[in-house]
């Protein structure tokens, strides 16, 4: 398993247009990280990267695992290498249940040589690592029979990734706005599922948000402002607990430059509106 991930210099663009800057940022194995931001400051551009997404091109700089380039290998064998990565916006799969899916997506990170078709892992073995780790996140065996994603309340999508991590194991998450659109009750619970999950596997973890109620919980070690496509401020968790004090307006002003870069990204305001 790896233990380090470093991220130098990397630059990203989307259909030309540059919106990660030069961000510098190393990850080791049992840190919990957090990446706060303002909207459209490139928060989600850089977990998309990370994991391979094809519109979100990588024009300079690096990102490894102990050593290993990670951007020459696919998706699937990034996460074969260790990284997982909770989408902001979870996708839903009519037809395959959250078991099925997760007895495939464990076979192939455990079995990386296995081709499709293969054997997956024994059922018996699987059933019961699904109801340990059902039972240590408080969850009913029941949701592990439903179809993934379909009909799931915000907080179920969310509790359905926590699970995800407690299964796959991966040395490093990048968990994208996990409490968007959570009640605070929610936010608890799968606060509290990742920071068992972390705890045990000793997984690096990046929390991506914008706000810092998720930080009271998963209580980061270190906290980082992405700013104009940069990270301008990097500090312990008092980070967070200033910037949910007195906002963004005090970054903007100490760093006029990555300011300037925000207008070009700021999303356009019906886009906003929207809830993009
Ligand atoms: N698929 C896309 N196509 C074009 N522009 C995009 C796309 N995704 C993001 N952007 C732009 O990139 C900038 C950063 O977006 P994003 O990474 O989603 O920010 P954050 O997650 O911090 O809110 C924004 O200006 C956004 O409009
Ligand atoms: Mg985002």
């Amino acid at each position: 398993m790896s233990n380090v991930l470093s991220i130098t210099n990397l630059h990203v663009s989307i259909d030309g247009k540059e919106i990660l800057k030069g961000v510098d940022l190393t990850i080791r194995r049992g840190e919990l990280h957090a990446l706060m931001g303002p909207n459209g400051s490139g928060k989600s551009t850089l977990s998309y990267a990370l994991m391979g997404h094809p519109n979100y091109e990588v024009t300079e700089g690096s990102v490894t695992l102990d050593g290993k380039n990670l951007l020459e290998l696919e998706s699937n064998e990034r996460a074969k290498a260790g990284l997982f990565l909770a989408f902001q916006y979870p996708t839903s799969i009519p037809g395959v249940t959250v078991a099925n899916f997760l007895r495939h997506a464990v076979t192939n990170i455990r079995h990386p040589e296995r081709k499709e078709g293969e054997e997956l892992i024994p059922m018996r073995e699987f059933r019961k690592e699904i109801k340990e780790r059902m039972d240590e996140l408080g969850m009913d065996p029941e949701f592990a029979r439903r179809y993934l994603n379909e009909g799931f309340s915000g907080g179920e999508k969310k509790r359905a990734e926590v699970l995800q991590l407690a299964m796959l194991r991966p040395a490093f998450a990048i968990l994208d706005e996990t409490d968007s659109g959570l009640d605070i009750d929610a936010v608890r619970i799968v606060s509290e599922g990742v920071n068992k999950v972390a705890t045990r596997d000793a997984t690096g973890v990046l929390v991506i948000t914008h706000y810092q109620r998720i930080l009271k919980y998963i209580k980061p070690q270190f906290v980082h402002v992405l700013f104009g496509g940069r990270i301008v401020e990097s500090g312990g968790y008092e980070l967070a607990e200033l910037l949910d004090a007195k906002g963004y307006d005090w970054v903007r002003e100490k760093h006029p430059d990555a300011a300037k870069d925000e207008d070009e990204l700021e999303p356009k305001p019906d886009l906003v509106k929207a809830g993009f």
